[in-house]
């Protein structure tokens, strides 16, 4: 016999970013970030988990080809679901596994992104929230959505924020066990859904920098990353509550050029914005400028590619008209394409 469940979570994209590590092993961040969860037609990662008596050893794949389950960040979500796991019984199908089980059996684990993988578009994101969430529900694990994200955190910091919809929001916690370094939802899909994010896809290669390693010059190096305003998460989370677009922009977009700046401010200087992502930030700001109150945000994780935010779906449709203009896909912009979320929250 074979048990098998099939999970699709969509990525997160940081309005304010994590950045930077207080403890590497298990993941907590020197500061609370906030996101919005992409509706999960888009970008999203597809996970099927199954368990059965004829597997001998835990494999995983990842768009078709076999990636070694032995790194670390695979290892902890492992670790923390298998210890949670509890008594499963399928009468129907004469199946009983009980929690001593768990421990002795072994996985097979499929994963598919319909996105470039590493390429800044937050695909470890999906993929250890959708592997945690799967397995959570494979192995009868009871725990609730904070305490998954908290085991989804320990394979990618960012992951913890995919669990859930709408905006969320990663508290850094104090505990040095991470015990209180988990995601909760401020408001659901459904709270503010008249925003569109379109990306623009300005490259698809793999970044150079991993989120890991430049964090880790980030906290070694930089002094300007003692400077990163933290009042901005209250005044991020007042202006989601109130859906106040021209504050949410203003912080999004400060929030972003304060990340870049400090991967600037980092040594050796870590770039990941490149000259066409800062002419769709001039682009951006020029528009913003001539109607007198923003209209559209960007921010930009941890590779070229742009984030946009479109208030509502007229200035995402002038929007798209007015990049396809400058930027049109193929051309010598290097830009590769538009993913367009519609109804994205
Ligand atoms: C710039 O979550 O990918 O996207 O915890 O090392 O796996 P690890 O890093 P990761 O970093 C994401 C950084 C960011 C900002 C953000 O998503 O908040």
């Amino acid at each position: 016999w074979a048990l098998m469940v099939t999970g699709r979570t969509p990525t997160n994209i940081a309005v304010i970013k994590y950045w930077g590590k207080r403890d590497e092993t298990l993941i907590l961040p020197i500061n609370d970030s906030i996101s919005v969860t992409l509706d999960p037609d888009h970008l999203c990662t597809t996970t099927t988990v199954s368990v059965s008596p004829s597997f001998d050893q835990d494999r995983m794949w990842l768009n078709g080809k076999e990636i070694s389950l032995s790194v670390g960040e695979f290892q902890s979500c492992l670790r923390e679901i298998r210890s949670r796991a509890t008594d499963f019984e399928d009468k129907k199908k004469g199946i009983k596994i009980t929690k001593d089980d768990w421990q002795k059996l072994h996985l097979h684990i499929a994963s598919y992104n319909n996105f470039p993988t590493a390429a800044g578009l937050a695909s470890s994101a999906a993929g250890l929230a959708c592997l945690v969430f799967s397995l959570a529900k494979l192995m009868n694990v009871k725990e609730d959505y904070g305490q998954l994200s908290a085991i989804a955190r320990q394979g990618s910091g960012s992951a913890c924020r995919s669990l859930y919809g709408g905006f969320v929001k990663w508290i850094m916690g104090k505990e040095g066990d991470g015990s209180d370094s988990i995601a909760v939802q401020l408001a659901d899909e459904n709270h503010w859904d008249e925003l569109v994010i379109i990306i623009a896809v300005v490259s698809a290669r793999q970044k150079e920098t991993s989120s890991t390693s430049g964090m880790r010059d980030t906290v070694e190096t930089s002094l300007l990353i003692q400077h990163r305003a933290p009042k901005r998460i209250i005044q991020m989370e007042d202006a989601i509550k109130n859906r106040d677009f021209p504050s949410f922009a203003r912080l999004a977009c400060a929030d972003s050029n304060q990340f870049h700046a400090v991967c600037l401010d980092t040594y050796p200087p870590i770039f990941y914005m490149n000259d066409t992502s800062h002419r769709i930030i001039s682009c951006v700001e020029k528009w913003n400028r001539a109607e007198g109150t923003p209209q559209v945000a960007y921010t930009f994780d941890a590779g070229p590619n742009a984030v946009l935010v479109a208030r509502n779906r007229k200035t995402a449709a002038l929007l798209l008209q007015r990049l396809l203009f400058h930027f049109p896909p193929q051309s010598d912009t290097n830009l590769d394409s538009y993913v367009i979320g519609d109804k994205t929250i």
